[in-house]
């Protein structure tokens, strides 16, 4: 019989120890002698309270009501069993019954500790978090995959969605702006699978970022002045890499007079500013009707009169009428793309305008993209779970049938020092920016060393 901490990561092993049930609880469900472990013990309260209470109605209460209700009810059952537990032990037990039928149920601990960044389930059995840029392997399961399923089942119902065969997939959003997919069979292999991306309330600032070597001074000063001096920023990089921690904190040096845009999947963006507009994107209701793309929210967006559009991430068609906006006075429009280099993004601009169904050739495409945007900004996620800005280059102009692009900073890798740690440099090309005349015109007079090619230790 072993008593299993809930989440076990992060802690010592806990001994194997009885648990302190008396063993003469009554019955029913589970036959008195046989309820002896305090998992039994929890899923039999579960149970009960199940049974007691009329769940329906738990939605339309206030949560902290429902959590000291069920906490109440928990202990009043207890009492009346007769089972006597110790204080921590009955504590627990009822945090549990509290989590299972109102929260997250096992992964509800993770919720609560605002360090963890992703928490990712792959079947019963596998819960992974990352923290502080690193994966883990919790001790964490579910009881089955039943279990696991009526968990995602609770996520996904909150938000009117639903998961079933005929709709396997679901985007949703969770009360605290917790980003969540789920998948599940046939379409997932190995059971339900979720994955949750913490809504981060102590999002990093660039002091948090230069702090972590993520970035210069000088090239930070570059980035700034090119925000407000309005230049068109893409910003690339892998998945989880800090592309929109980057944009967060670019996007601060927003002039407040501006009247700013934001368009996003899941607003995640953090403006200041006082004139912002936050538009969302909405997913298809369970008829599978009524979905707004961004492609719809920024044709809206452009008659609004903004200063400047801010796109999340551009990921579809609306990477069409974003070219053109930042073409046609909408200077200053910044936005993320999933790509591996400053080359590869360009790529990935050309494959998206060409899935958008716009109807051009390959090279008015790359001229629109070369008139477009103004700089890629490169970040990278690297095995010792630290992130950097690992390139920014200038679109510059077009030779031929190619984009010419030059490299003003680049993060230099050379080697791997002790436990792992990623070591290097950051390195301007020692090329002065085709931008700086713009910036200049714009009143900012970055001084030249700037782009000297010395090297900053990171
Ligand atoms: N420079 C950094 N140093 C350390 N951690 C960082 C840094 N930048 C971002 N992070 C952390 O990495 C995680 C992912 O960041 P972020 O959401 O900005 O990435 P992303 O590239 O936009 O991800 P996605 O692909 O999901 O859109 C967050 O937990 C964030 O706090
Ligand atoms: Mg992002």
């Amino acid at each position: 019989m072993v008593f299993r901490s809930r989440s076990g990561f992060g802690r010592p092993p806990v001994p194997a120890q009885r648990d302190p049930v008396t063993s003469d609880a009554p019955p029913p469900p589970v036959p008195a002698g046989k309820r002896d472990t305090f998992s039994e013990l929890k899923v039999h309260l579960h149970q009960t309270l199940i049974n007691r209470l009329d769940l329906s109605v738990l939605i339309a209460v206030d949560r902290n009501v429902l959590y000291s209700q069920i906490g109440r009810v928990t202990e009043a059952l207890l009492a009346e069993e007769g089972t006597f537990l110790a204080p921590d032990v009955k504590e627990r037990l009822v945090s549990e019954i509290q989590d299972e039928i109102l929260g997250l149920g096992p992964l509800e601990e993770y919720m609560k500790r605002p360090e963890v960044s992703d928490i990712l389930v792959n079947g019963y059995e596998k819960v992974y978090i990352e923290e502080g840029g690193k994966l883990y392997l919790t001790e964490t399961r579910f009881k089955d995959n039943d279990h696991l399923m009526k968990i995602i089942d609770r996520i996904v119902t909150r938000v009117g969605r639903r998961l079933d065969e005929a709709s396997p997939m679901v985007d949703a959003r969770l009360e605290d702006g917790s980003r969540v997919n789920a998948i599940i069979p046939p379409l997932a292999l190995d059971g339900p699978m979720l994955s949750i991306r913490r809504f981060r309330t102590n999002v990093l600032d660039i002091e948090d970022l230069l702090e972590r070597h993520s970035i210069t001074q000088p090239i930070f000063e570059f980035l700034a002045a090119a925000v407000k001096s309005k230049l068109n920023v893409v910003i690339s990089g892998g998945t989880g890499s800090g592309k929109t921690t980057l944009l967060n904190i670019l996007s601060a040096y927003i002039p407040d007079d501006e009247r700013i845009l934001t368009i996003e999947d899941s607003a995640e963006l953090q403006l200041q500013q006082p004139h912002v507009v936050r538009l969302e994107t909405r997913p298809p209701n369970i008829e599978g009707r009524g979905s707004v793309t961004q492609r719809d929210l920024l044709r809206n967006a452009l008659r609004m009169r903004p200063d400047r559009i801010i796109i999340g991430e551009v990921r579809g068609a609306e990477i069409y009428e974003m070219l053109q906006a930042m073409n046609t006075g909408h200077d200053g429009s910044l936005t993320t793309i999933h790509a591996n280099s400053t080359r590869d993004c360009l790529l990935r601009l050309e494959t998206l305008m060409l899935l958008s169904g716009i109807d051009i050739p390959g090279r008015a495409i790359r001229e629109l993209v070369t008139s477009s945007i103004n700089l890629v900004v490169q970040v990278s996620r690297y095995s010792d779970g630290t992130r950097r800005l690992s390139s920014i280059s200038e679109i510059v102009g077009m030779e031929q049938n190619t984009i010419t692009m030059q490299e003003i900073f680049r993060f230099e890798r050379e080697g791997i020092g002790e436990g792992g740690r990623i070591l290097g440099h950051f390195r301007p090309s020692g090329i002065r920016p085709k931008a700086m005349s713009h910036l200049a015109a714009a009143g900012i007079h970055l001084p030249s060393e700037l782009f000297d090619p010395i090297e900053t230790p990171s």
